[in-house]
C-alpha cells in the first residue's frame, strides 16, 4: 500500500485501490459485480435505488452501506453477499419491478437481477402501482442530461408515488441529435417516448396543470428537484 492507495477485504479477497475509490468502484476493481441500477461511471453518485447494498463490519457489527456512495478505507471488510444483503436486494428488486410491467416479462439487468436474488416480480404489483410506467426512477437519464451534455432538459417532478420523469419543453432539448439518455436508459422508456412526440403527457407544463401547481419560473423550479 502507498499513501495513495489503501488496502481493504472484499468477500475474503485483499484489494487494493486509490484511497479516493468507493467500495463498488474497489468490487469492481476485483471483478466482484455489485448489482447498480442508478449508478452510471459517468455521472456523479446518485445513491437513489439502493441495490448496491453491501455489508460492511463495523464496531457494532456488520452494517449495510450502499456500494456506490461508500468510501474505501484501509483494513475496512466488506461483504457483497450475505443473507440479509440478498433479502435486501430482493425485496428492491420486488418493489421496483411493478413500476417497469404489470406482468412478470422482465427485461434486460431488471430481469437478470430479479432470476439472481429470487425476486417475485408480482409480490408488489396488485394495486400498489396500478398503471406501470416503465420507468424506475433510476434518474441515469435525468444526470446524464445535467452533467454529460450539460441541457437539464429532463428532470424528477412530484413525490412518492407521483414522481416522475419529466421533459423541460424550454431547456433546448436536442434529443433527435442527441439521444445520449436514450442509451442509458436500460428500461428503453426514454428512446420509446422519444421516438413518437416528445415524452407525450409528461411534459412539465402538463404535469403542473395536472396537479395544480403554480411555477413562476421553470429553471428555479428545477433547481429546487435537483
Ligand atoms: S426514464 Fe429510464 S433512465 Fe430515466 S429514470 Fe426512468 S428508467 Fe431511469
Ligand atoms: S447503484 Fe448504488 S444506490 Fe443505486
Amino acid at each position: 500500500m502507498t499513501a495513495a492507495t489503501v488496502g481493504l477485504e472484499i468477500d475474503g479477497r485483499a484489494v487494493t485501490v486509490p484511497a479516493d475509490a468507493t467500495v463498488l468502484g474497489a468490487a469492481q476493481a476485483a471483478g466482484i459485480e455489485v448489482p447498480t441500477l442508478c449508478w452510471h461511471e459517468k455521472v456523479a453518485v446518485y445513491g437513489g435505488c439502493r441495490l448496491c447494498v453491501v455489508e460492511v463490519e463495523g464496531r457494532a457489527g456488520p452494517r449495510l452501506v450502499v456500494a456506490c456512495g461508500y468510501p474505501v478505507a484501509e483494513g475496512l471488510r466488506v461483504r457483497t453477499r450475505s443473507p440479509r444483503v440478498d433479502r435486501t436486494r430482493r425485496t428492491i428488486l420486488e418493489l421496483t419491478a411493478p413500476l417497469v410491467t404489470d406482468d412478470a416479462c422482465l427485461k434486460g439487468k431488471l430481469r437478470r437481477f430479479a432470476e439472481e436474488y429470487g425476486a417475485d416480480a408480482g409480490r408488489f404489483a396488485a394495486g400498489a402501482v396500478p398503471d406501470p410506467t416503465g420507468c424506475t426512477l433510476c434518474g441515469l437519464c435525468v444526470h446524464t442530461c445535467a452533467e454529460v451534455v450539460g441541457a437539464q432538459a429532463i428532470g424528477f417532478a412530484g413525490r412518492g408515488m407521483d414522481r416522475q420523469v419529466v421533459y423541460f419543453p424550454d431547456a433546448g432539448c436536442e434529443y433527435r441529435s442527441c439521444k445520449k439518455c436514450f442509451s442509458v436508459c436500460f428500461t428503453g422508456k426514454i428512446a420509446r417516448e422519444s421516438a413518437a412526440t416528445v415524452f407525450p403527457g409528461a411534459s412539465i407544463r402538463e404535469w403542473l396543470a395536472a396537479h395544480g401547481v403554480a411555477v413562476h419560473s421553470l429553471r428555479a423550479f428545477m433547481e429546487r428537484r435537483r
